[in-house]
């Protein structure tokens, strides 16, 4: 449990060993499905910088790093206008591009690294726009997975953690931009008292 000033209970859903042991098993699995190759992961902000650099650093192939910054249209309701929880954090199903990839994804092998798959459709938005660039491949990667809140079908070639409908934070993940440098994933027992 961690008590961090303003903030009540955190409790640790995954601890900082559990992600990096599975963290070092996708970079060899990545490592052993694109043997030879190249590739280029591709990060979405600010998420997924946290997997992105250990992911990566499990992954001992010609690699290049880029990041795409996105956001939902308009904004999400706050907790307070919707006390019971779940809308504060639901996609709005459109998305913005904040800051565009800077590498050409041409003819390359795409790996999509993302913090969360919650109800797919970010992923979708932005498997869309690196599908335009006509890539030689495109795998997802996502560090955790909270299935039972899908709205739109994709498919991760690699996920970290399937995890229960529950709001959580560490490793990257926020809540109002805050907790992203937790070491450990953990989940906001009350997230609107938090605020
Ligand atoms: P999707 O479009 O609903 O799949 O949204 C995925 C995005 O929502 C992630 O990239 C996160 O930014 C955010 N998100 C979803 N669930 C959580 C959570 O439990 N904690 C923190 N962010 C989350
Ligand atoms: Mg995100």
């Amino acid at each position: 449990m961690y008590k961090i000033a303003l903030v009540s209970d955190l409790k640790i859903l995954l601890s900082r060993q559990q992600i990096a042991q599975r963290v070092a098993e996708i970079g060899a699995e990545i490592t052993r499905d694109f043997r030879g190759q190249s590739i280029i992961f591709v990060g979405v902000l600010k998420g997924a910088a946290i997997f992105l650099s250990d992911l990566a650093r499990n992954v001992p192939l010609d690699a290049t790093f880029d990041f795409i910054g996105v956001s939902s249209y308009g904004n999400r309701p706050t907790p307070k206008e919707d006390p019971a929880g779940h809308a504060a954090w639901d996609s709005l199903g459109e998305v913005r591009v904040t800051k565009d990839m800077d590498q050409s994804l041409s003819d390359r092998n795409v790996i999509l690294v993302e913090d969360i798959l919650d109800t797919g459709l970010t992923l979708n938005y932005i498997s869309k726009l690196v599908m335009a660039h006509q890539p030689r491949s495109l795998s997802i990667a996502a560090l955790l997975d909270k299935p039972s809140r899908r709205k739109q079908p994709i498919e991760a070639r690699y996920i970290g953690f399937s995890i229960p409908d529950a709001y959580v934070v560490g490793y990257g993940l926020d809540y109002a931009e805050r907790y992203r440098n937790l070491p450990d994933i953990c989940v906001i027992d009350n997230p609107v008292a938090n605020l």
